[in-house]
C-alpha cells in the first residue's frame, strides 16, 4: 500500500473513504467543521443514534457515489478521557480492514481527527501509518488463491500545506511496520518449511538486501567454542543447532561499544523427551520469535541507517525427541565452563541463550546486552497475553526498554531478578539445574540467564511468551503470530527514549 499526503482541507481531498476516529457520545459532524464541510451529509448519521462510538465500533455512512469523498468510517474510540494511542492506533487498523472488506481503493486519514492526542504531528502520521499496515497484516504466503486487495493507498489529509518531516514520519511507520510484519511472517512459517537452515539463509537475504553481516557458526565451530549447552538442544533433531551473528555498524560507529541483542530461535520446540502434550503444540513453529525479533529489528536499523553498532546473535536449534536427543538427568559444558543438570528438555531456550551470551562477552565489550525469548509459560501465565515480562537490575535501561515498548504499543511489566529463588537451579550433581520447581519459573528462568553475565554487565531479559502469539484476532493482528518485541528493540535501537 502507498503512503501519501493531501494538502488544504477537505474541499480538497479525495479518496474512496475518510476514516474518521471519534470519541463516544460525540456528534462528528459537530465536532469537527472539515468534516461537516466534507461531508455534509453526515450530519443526518447521527440523529439515527445507530453508532455511538464505543471502542471499537465500527460504521460505513454512505454520501453520493460522485462524491471527492462518498464513504465516511466512522470508528470508535470510547470515552474522551480514556483516550490514549492504543486506541487510535486500534481504531485505524480496524478501519483499514473494512475498507479492505469493503474492496475499496483508497482511503484518506484525516490529520485534524487525530491530533487530538500529544506527541505532535510527526508521531501520529508515523503511528497512523504503522497502525494502519498493520491492521492489514495477513500470512498469506502459503495460499494460492487470495481474494483480498489492500487499498493501493492511503492519504494522510492535511487542513493547510503539507507540514515538514511527513515524509520522514511516514517511512518510519512503514519501516517499523515492514520489520513487525516480516517477524510475523518468520513466526507463522511452519517448522518444515523454516528450519534452522532456512532461517539462516533468510537471515542471509535480509543483510544482503539491507547492508548488515551475517556470519554463521555450524555444530563444528559451536564445539570449539566449548558451547555445550546449544548443541545439546540441537543433538536430538536432523536440523543443525547455529548460532547466526549479525551486525549493523554504520560508517563513524563502528568501533562503538555495541548493543547486543540476543533471540531464542528454538524453530520448533516439541518440549525433546519431555514431550509436550499435542494440544497447541502447533504453536511452538513459532518458538524462535525473539530471533525473529532481533533479525527484523537489525534489518530496520540497517534500512535506516541507525547511528549506532547493533549486533544481534540469534541462537537457533530445533527441540526434538530422537536417539540422539538430549535426556532429563544429562550433564553437558556449557561455554563458561559451568555443568549444567538437565533436568527438564523443554527447558531449552535457556539453554540456548546461556551460550549466546557466553559467546557475546568473550568477542565484545557491550553497551547493553537484551535479550528476548518466549523462554517460559510461567510468565504467561503471571503477566497474561498483552504484556511482556522484563528483568533487569539497572533502573536505567529498564525505563528505556519499558518506554521504547509503549511508543509502540508493546507494553513490558518489571518483574524481580529474586536472587533467593537461585537455591532452586542449585544443589544438584552439577553447578547448575536447567530448570527448577512450577513456581515462580518465569524468574527461575531469568536467574539461570543471570549465571551467564559477567559482574557489572547491564543486562536485560525479555520474556514474550504469551504476547507472541494471539488466540483470537485482535484490531492490529490476526490470529497468530504477533511479532511482539520487534518494534521494541527497533525504538531501542533508535534510541529516541528516556
Ligand atoms: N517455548 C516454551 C515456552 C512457551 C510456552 C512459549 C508457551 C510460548 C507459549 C519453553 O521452551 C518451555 O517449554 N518452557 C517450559 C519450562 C519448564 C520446563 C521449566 C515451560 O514454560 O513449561
Ligand atoms: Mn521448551
Ligand atoms: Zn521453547
Amino acid at each position: 500500500m502507498e503512503i501519501r499526503f493531501q494538502a488544504h482541507g477537505p474541499a480538497a481531498w479525495k479518496a474512496a473513504a475518510i476514516l474518521v476516529p471519534v470519541f463516544e457520545g460525540e456528534d462528528p459532524a459537530r465536532k469537527h467543521k472539515w468534516l461537516d464541510e466534507a461531508c455534509p451529509w453526515l450530519c443526518i448519521a447521527p440523529a439515527l443514534g445507530d453508532f455511538h462510538g464505543k471502542d471499537g465500533e465500527l460504521g460505513v455512512f454512505y454520501g453520493h457515489p460522485d462524491l471527492a469523498l462518498p464513504r465516511v468510517m466512522l470508528v470508535g474510540l470510547g470515552k474522551e478521557e480514556e483516550l490514549d494511542l492504543d486506541r487510535i492506533r486500534n481504531a485505524i487498523g480496524s478501519g483499514m480492514r473494512k475498507a479492505r472488506d469493503l474492496a475499496l481503493e483508497s482511503v484518506i486519514l484525516p490529520e485534524p481527527a487525530l491530533a487530538a492526542i500529544a506527541g505532535g504531528r510527526q508521531r501520529l502520521v508515523e503511528e497512523g501509518v504503522y497502525a494502519a499496515l498493520l491492521g492489514l497484516y495477513r500470512f498469506t504466503k502459503l495460499k494460492k488463491d487470495d481474494d483480498l486487495k489492500d487499498p493501493a493507498w492511503l492519504a494522510v489529509g492535511f487542513e493547510g500545506e503539507i507540514p515538514d518531516g511527513m515524509t520522514e514520519a511516514a517511512r518510519r511507520g512503514e519501516l517499523a511496520a515492514e520489520a513487525v510484519c516480516r517477524c510475523r511472517d518468520l513466526c507463522n512459517m511452519p517448522a518444515n518449511l523454516l528450519n534452522t537452515e532456512a532461517l539462516a539463509d533468510k537471515a542471509d537475504e535480509m543483510a544482503k538486501e539491507a547492508g548488515f553481516t551475517c556470519k554463521r557458526l555450524d555444530p563444528d565451530a559451536l564445539l570449539e567454542e566449548g558451547l555445550g549447552c546449544i548443541l545439546a538442544v540441537g543433538q536430538g533433531s536432523a536440523q543443525k543447532a547455529r548460532l547466526l551473528v549479525l551486525e549493523h555498524a554504520p560508517a563513524g560507529h563502528n568501533e562503538e561499544k555495541p548493543l547486543i541483542l540476543i533471540g531464542k530461535g528454538i524453530t520448533f520446540d516439541s518440549g525433546g523427551i519431555c514431550l509436550k502434550p499435542a494440544a497447541n503444540m502447533f504453536q511452538m513453529k513459532g518458538d524462535m520469535g525473539g530471533a525473529a525479533a532481533v533479525l527484523c529489528a537489525v534489518w530496520a536499523a540497517a534500512r535506516e541507517n541507525i547511528p549506532r553498532r547493533v549486533i544481534g546473535i540469534l541462537a537457533c536449534a530445533e527441540n526434538m525427541p530422537d536417539a540422539r536427543a538430549m535426556r532429563p538427568g544429562d550433564v553437558v559444558i556449557a561455554g563458561n565452563g559451568q555443568s549444567v543438570e538437565i533436568i527438564n528438555t523443554d527447558a531449552e531456550g535457556r539453554l540456548c541463550l546461556c551460550d549466546a551470551i557466553t559467546y557475546a562477552q568473550k568477542y565484545w565489550n557491550p553497551q547493553a546486552i537484551v535479550d528476548i525469548a518466549t523462554l517460559t509459560g510461567a510468565c504467561a501465565v503471571a503477566l497474561g497475553t498483552s504484556l511482556g515480562g522484563l528483568f533487569c537490575d539497572d533502573d536505567s535501561l529498564a525505563a528505556k526498554i519499558s518506554a521504547s515498548g509503549k511508543l509502540g504499543g508493546e507494553n513490558f511489566w518489571r518483574l524481580p531478578l529474586y536472587s533467593p529463588y537461585l537455591k532452586e537451579l542449585t544443589g544438584g550433581i552439577a553447578d547448575l539445574r536447567n530448570s527448577g520447581p512450577r513456581e515462580g519459573g518465569a524468574i527461575t528462568a531469568a536467574l539461570f540467564l543471570r549465571n551467564f553475565v559477567r559482574k557489572g554487565e547491564l543486562w536485560a531479559h525479555l520474556d514474550i511468551a504469551g504476547v507472541d502469539w494471539n488466540a483470537k484476532a485482535r484490531p492490529l493482528c490476526p490470529e497468530g503470530a504477533t511479532g511482539f518485541g520487534c518494534r521494541a528493540l527497533i525504538e531501542l535501537c533508535r534510541g529516541g527514549v528516556a
